[in-house]
This record gives C-alpha cells, sequence and structure tokens, in this order.
C-alpha cells in the first residue's frame, strides 16, 4: 500500500525533473575530466609520499659527523696587543655513520672562532664517502693580523703562556645522497665542535667535542 503510495505521488513530478539535467550537461564532459585528472593527482601525491616513506624507514639515513682527531698550535703571537697571528694545523675526522647511504660532499669550509670572532677559515677538497667510511683530513689554517677585542687578546695571551686556548670550529658542508637509486636528498650540514688547544710552539689537542647544527 505505501509503496503504491509513493508512487502516485512522484508521478506527475518526473516530467519536471527530467528537464533539469539538461541545461548543464556541455560543461559535464570538461568537470569530469577535471576531477579524474584531480583524482589522479592525488593518487600520485599519495602513493609518492609512501614510497619517500617506506624508502627513508628502510634506508634510516643518517648526517655525516664531524670530529676533531688532532690539533696542532703551530705558532702564534699577538702584534700591537691585540692583532692575532696563528698557524693551527686541525686534523678533521669526517665520517659517514650511515650502514646503507653513500654520502658525496659537494662543498667543505671549516671555520675557526675564538672568543666569538672568527680567526680563520679553510675550504676542504670535496670527496665522496661510502658508507661506513671515515676520512681524516689535515687542514692547515692562518690567521694573519686579525683584530681581538682587548678582553679577548688578554685571554689568548694568558693561555697560551699557560693551560692553553679554547676554540671553537665550525663545520659547513653541503651533502648528497642518493636512496634507493632515485631519492635525492641534499641539504647543508653545519657541525659545531668546542676545542682546547695548548700552548705553542707544539700546542696539542687537549679536549674535543662536536655537536649538530642544522
Ligand atoms: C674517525 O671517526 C670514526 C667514527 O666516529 C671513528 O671510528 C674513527 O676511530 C675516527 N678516527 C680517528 C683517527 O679519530
Amino acid at each position: 500500500m505505501e509503496a503504491g503510495a509513493h508512487a502516485d505521488h512522484l508521478a506527475p513530478r518526473k516530467p519536471m525533473l527530467r528537464f533539469q539535467p539538461m541545461a548543464p550537461r556541455p560543461t559535464h564532459p570538461t568537470a569530469w575530466l577535471l576531477a579524474a585528472c584531480c583524482a589522479v593527482l592525488w593518487v600520485a601525491i599519495i602513493l609518492g609520499g609512501i614510497a619517500i616513506l617506506v624508502v627513508y624507514l628502510a634506508f634510516r639515513p643518517r648526517y655525516p659527523r664531524l670530529e676533531i682527531a688532532g690539533v696542532t698550535l703551530n705558532g702564534a703571537y699577538l702584534d700591537a696587543g691585540t692583532l692575532l697571528n696563528a698557524d693551527i694545523t686541525i686534523l678533521a675526522n669526517f665520517s659517514n655513520p650511515n650502514e646503507k647511504v653513500d654520502v658525496s660532499y659537494s662543498y667543505m669550509q671549516l671555520d675557526l672562532y675564538f672568543h666569538g670572532a672568527m680567526i680563520a677559515t679553510q675550504a676542504v677538497e670535496p670527496f665522496d664517502e661510502q658508507r661506513g667510511q671515515a676520512v681524516l683530513r689535515s687542514v692547515h689554517m692562518m690567521s694573519s693580523q686579525v683584530p681581538l677585542t682587548p678582553a679577548a687578546a688578554k685571554a689568548w695571551s694568558d693561555g697560551t703562556m699557560g693551560q692553553g686556548v679554547a676554540m671553537e670550529v665550525v663545520g659547513s658542508f653541503r651533502t648528497k645522497s642518493v636512496l634507493a637509486g632515485w631519492m635525492h636528498y641534499t641539504y647543508w650540514l653545519h657541525r659545531h665542535c668546542k676545542i682546547a688547544v695548548g700552548a705553542p710552539p707544539n700546542g696539542a689537542l687537549l679536549s674535543s667535542s662536536c655537536a649538530a647544527k642544522r
């Protein structure tokens, strides 16, 4: 009974409804195409995201490390009380802690700081590093007539006549890795190392600790 009542009720409306979809019909193919494109795009984005996540989890890339393996303060003197001249050799240990990822450096630079002021800088010849590999590089740094503040100059002369000097080495690298043969992974990396060096003429490394800073 109820079904019949519904049919009776709807019956007179049918001719009116039939005309409504006629008007927007010319735009339908474009709308369908747009919707299909959107759907394909979304599926591609989601699949791409999943692929990147899977590769990332499978390879677990880690940043390369910098450690200071040795330092020699060959010579240093203050000109006119505050102008620093120093000759320092740093033995830097660049290591790749990854088990599955090779790293290629395209730019490398070490900066040397004393009391917040840069006293020397040196570029390092770039190289490639395989998984688990550690590469040692001897980096010769020279300071020539670098002006220090009176407080820094006093700290330097006290240190070189006594227990040694504390300095900071900042390593900046542009590195690239390729994961699974297609996922290129390029980034800038900064490593900060605090070092303590004995007095010249053969000041050796007393202590060193490095941390990452992006
Ligand atoms: C260089 O660093 C690696 C990784 O930390 C370490 O195993 C190796 O002993 C270091 N080499 C030197 C000479 O310090």
